[in-house]
């Protein structure tokens, strides 16, 4: 098991955009598990390899009670969206402490490659929906605060600067 460092908002590397994964092989492999490790531990319910510092097209979601149902979308893509939206309070592992509403497509479908390098769709709704939306923002370098105002983004920035600072003096 190995646990991977979660960059924290506003690192600038979040804001890197992810390029595909060219063979789904042992390397890969071994970043999906230590992923997963990293997104269980936490505890979340989705990671992007953006978030790790790994700047190749994977995601990581669990979004079941148990945390025992990993889903593995490498070189994700949307490929429909609805027009109908909804409104989720939203978190992330890169934004410790702050949730807000964020207003997305309620249903998506997605294709992606499984760990066998198999492609495959996906169409859904509710949490797998906007968590898939979140972690696919991640890979083009997009936090979710940035749906949110400047006001409340500035206050996020700084306060998160703040706690990384005490975090780091603690040390
Ligand atoms: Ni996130």
């Amino acid at each position: 098991m190995a646990l991977l460092n979660v960059l924290c908002y506003p690192d600038p590397r979040l804001h890197k955009v992810a390029k595909p994964v060219a063979q789904v092989d042992a390397r890969i492999k071994k970043i999906v598990a230590d992923m997963a490790d990293t997104m269980y531990e936490a505890p979340g319910v989705g990671l992007a390899a953006t978030q790790v510092d790994i700047h190749e097209r994977i995601v990581v979601i669990d979004i079941s009670e148990e945390q025992n149902e990993l889903r593995v979308f490498i070189n994700p893509e949307i490929i429909w969206v609805s027009s109908e939206k909804k409104s989720w309070r939203e978190g992330c592992l890169s934004v410790p402490e702050f949730y807000d509403e964020v207003e997305r497509p309620a249903q998506v479908r997605v294709k992606a490659l499984d760990l066998d390098g198999k492609e495959f769709e996906i169409e859904t709704d509710g949490l797998l929906a906007v968590c898939l939306q979140h972690e696919l923002d991640h890979l083009q370098g997009k936090v979710f605060v940035e749906y949110l105002s400047i006001l409340k983004r500035t206050r996020i920035s700084h306060k998160l600067k703040k706690r990384t600072k005490e975090l780091l003096d603690e040390r």
